[in-house]
């Protein structure tokens, strides 16, 4: 029996099934605020007929995380990515959609696979300041993980531990406090925590844009190695293209809530579509004093991120702007293998009247 396409059902089934399960797939995903301000505004809200001040931070966001791969999520400040991974790693419930992790959706998970999931999806974030626990010694620090999940340790592994994140000799640091670390040895210990249970995912959300430039660098390598040498999956947020295309081997940009463009890495950056990622990539400066490129800024501000207008999300600044952008764009496959996708009208034809 043929598909329209006239291959076989049972090619199609082979397909599938030879496609190994993501490690972390999000389907329609949603997380959505509702910010009235009190009963009162409520109420206002419901007499006008206005409904609820609601923020769509997330919304419907699709993405695939295979094994040993790293996926960039790339956006200015405020379009999702910290609320993005935070519904990932649980700490918000998803308004909608749904987060399976190696095909199993994480809303039907038992207090078990809780367990599990928590040793196995790691996250490292944003500000190295805070995230340590000032009471805790390096060594606590790294071995509180390992307690939690009653994995057996010894001071050897919290050692090899801390020489795999660069901080050598592992015994200078095991007895320091957070105020005894620069901002740079904190998020290494930050990775080494995350990375002592030997995690299948880390989340990393702008692990690097509060350190200075140099810092910035090894923390980037850093992450590149444990990659390579642990297997580990990681989705890395950042504002910074030039740090994602370091990192990632697929990038998906992030524009109010919206993935609105998705390519391996060097096809996004060599072959972008969509207009909003098209400026992007002409803001990044480039190194060479005897190559100019006329760089275009942004212009204009993101929308109000509260009560979002359907259509294209990018149509307020959009130089392409059409009639048909106040109606949302479809995710195109531009490939037809899926690796490529992009939201917006310009590639699609529409019927004619
Ligand atoms: N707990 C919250 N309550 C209400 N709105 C929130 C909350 N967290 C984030 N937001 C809003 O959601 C949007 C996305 O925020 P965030 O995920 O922090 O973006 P990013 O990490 O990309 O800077 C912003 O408009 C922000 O104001
Ligand atoms: S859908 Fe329209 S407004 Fe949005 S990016 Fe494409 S051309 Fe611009
Ligand atoms: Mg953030």
């Amino acid at each position: 029996m043929s598909n329209p396409e006239g291959r076989s059902i049972s090619d199609t089934e082979e397909e599938t099934t030879s496609r190994q399960t993501p490690v972390l797939e999000l389907r329609s995903l949603e997380k959505h605020f509702d910010t009235s301000t009190g009963i009162y505004d409520t109420l206002k809200r419901t007499l006008l007929g206005e409904g609820p001040s609601l923020v769509r931070a997330v919304d419907d966001v699709n993405l695939e995380l295979e094994e040993n791969q790293v996926q960039g999520v790339i956006g200015e400040s405020g379009c999702g990515k910290t609320t993005l991974l935070r519904t990932i790693i649980g700490l918000y419930r998803p308004t909608d959609g749904g987060i399976f992790f190696r095909g199993q959706p994480i809303s039907e998970f038992t207090d078990e696979d809780w367990k599990d999931f928590r040793r196995h999806v790691q996250i490292v974030f944003q500000d190295p300041f805070n995230s340590l626990d000032p009471k805790f010694s390096v060594r606590r620090a790294v071995s509180e993980p390992l307690e939690i999940h009653d994995i057996a340790y010894d001071d050897e592994r919290i050692e090899e531990m801390l020489d795999t994140v660069g901080l050598t000799p592992p015994e200078k640091y095991l007895d320091r406090f957070p105020d005894q670390l620069s901002g740079g040895e904190k998020q290494r210990v930050s990775i080494a925590r995350a990375l002592v249970t030997e995690p299948d995912v880390i989340l990393a959300d702008e692990p690097a844009s509060m350190l200075d430039v140099s810092t910035q660098a090894e923390i980037l390598r850093l992450l590149n190695e444990l990659t390579d040498d642990f297997g580990v999956s990681i989705i890395y947020i950042s504002h910074d293209l030039s740090t994602v295309s370091y990192v990632c081997d697929k990038v998906n940009v992030m524009y109010l809530g919206r993935i609105i463009e998705q390519a391996p890495t060097k096809e996004l950056i060599r072959n972008p579509k969509h207009p909003y990622t098209q400026a992007l990539i002409q803001s990044i400066p480039i190194p060479d004093p005897h190559y100019e490129r006329e760089r275009t800024r942004l212009k204009g501000e993101p929308g109000d991120p509260i009560n979002m207008p359907e259509g294209c999300r990018f149509k307020t600044r959009c130089p392409e702007r059409m009639d048909v952008c106040d109606e949302r764009p479809y995710d195109i496959d531009l490939e037809d293998r899926g690796d490529h996708t992009v939201a917006c009208h310009l590639y699609y034809d529409h019927p004619t009247e």
